[in-house]
């Protein structure tokens, strides 16, 4: 497994796969890597076959957290992180550093940034502002480096990735995406990383969500409700949980 540190090397192992005709499957993850990750990589062997090759890029991503945002405790782990990149048969782990991303962000000669101005307001768009454009600057440059034929995305970040489907077709990147299913634990809490930032209260209440979803699917299946309706019940059930704040509900 190939570890590549910058844009420039990246892009030109990339070219060679290409010129060798051969797919490229993409990952992009901010590491601290769990099972759901594991299963995206295995999406996207899948996709690509055996003779295709599968990138991962482990970056936590600067410009993607708020200023009173979790960046400098974000959990890390890269030996783990490559052990399980090596056993999903990964070919390249792209590794760059926030310097080679962001040239000049310190200074404040880097001005670049991709925004999606639709999507990305509301949910978590509104209670985190300048999140989206982060995240999109950062996908477009790593697509600009892996320049993969397909990019695998976690259905957990639902939002995320219909702006991300949105930016493709909008700047006509050469990609597809897929979005995979969201991978949980036994007791139905969505894997995360940032789940290692739960106590073992908060933990148990956390299940308040996968609940609030069967709940539902339950309620909706059995007569018709108006959204309002089950929007506030819901709410509800999840603000009741004391370890809870709720940020919105929203159905599509
Ligand atoms: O979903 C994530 O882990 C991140 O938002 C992503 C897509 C890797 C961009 O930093």
């Amino acid at each position: 497994m190939r570890i590549v540190k910058t844009p420039a090397a990246m892009q030109r192992l990339a070219r060679i796969w290409k010129q060798e005709g051969v797919p490229i499957g993409f990952v992009p993850t901010m590491g601290y890597l769990h099972e759901g990750h594991a299963s995206l990589m295995r999406v996207a062997r899948r996709r690509m076959g055996p003779a295709g090759k599968v990138v991962v890029s482990i970056f936590v991503n600067p410009t993607q957290f708020g200023p009173n945002e979790d960046l400098s405790r974000y959990p890390r782990d890269l030996p783990r992180d490559l052990r399980i990149c090596r056993a999903e048969g990964v070919d390249a782990v792209f590794l760059p550093s926030d310097a080679v991303m962001y040239p000049g962000r310190e200074s404040g000669t880097y001005s670049t940034y991709v925004v999606e101005e639709r999507l990305s307001s509301g949910m978590e768009g509104g209670a985190r502002p300048t999140h989206f454009r982060g995240v999109t600057t950062v996908v477009a440059k790593l697509f600009n480096s892996v320049l993969p034929d397909l990019a695998v995305f976690g259905a957990k970040d639902w939002q995320q990735a219909a702006v991300i489907r949105r930016m493709i077709a909008d700047l006509n990147f050469p990609i597809r995406i897929e979005v995979a299913p969201t991978h949980r634990e036994p007791d139905g809490l969505a894997m995360s990383s940032r789940n290692v930032y739960l106590d073992p209260e908060q933990r148990a209440q956390a299940t308040v969500l996968s609940r609030a979803l069967k709940e539902c699917r339950r309620r909706v299946a059995r007569r018709r409700i108006p959204a309002a309706q089950l929007r506030s019940e819901i709410g509800a059930m999840i603000s009741a949980c004391p370890a809870a704040r709720l940020d919105y509900v929203e159905f599509f």
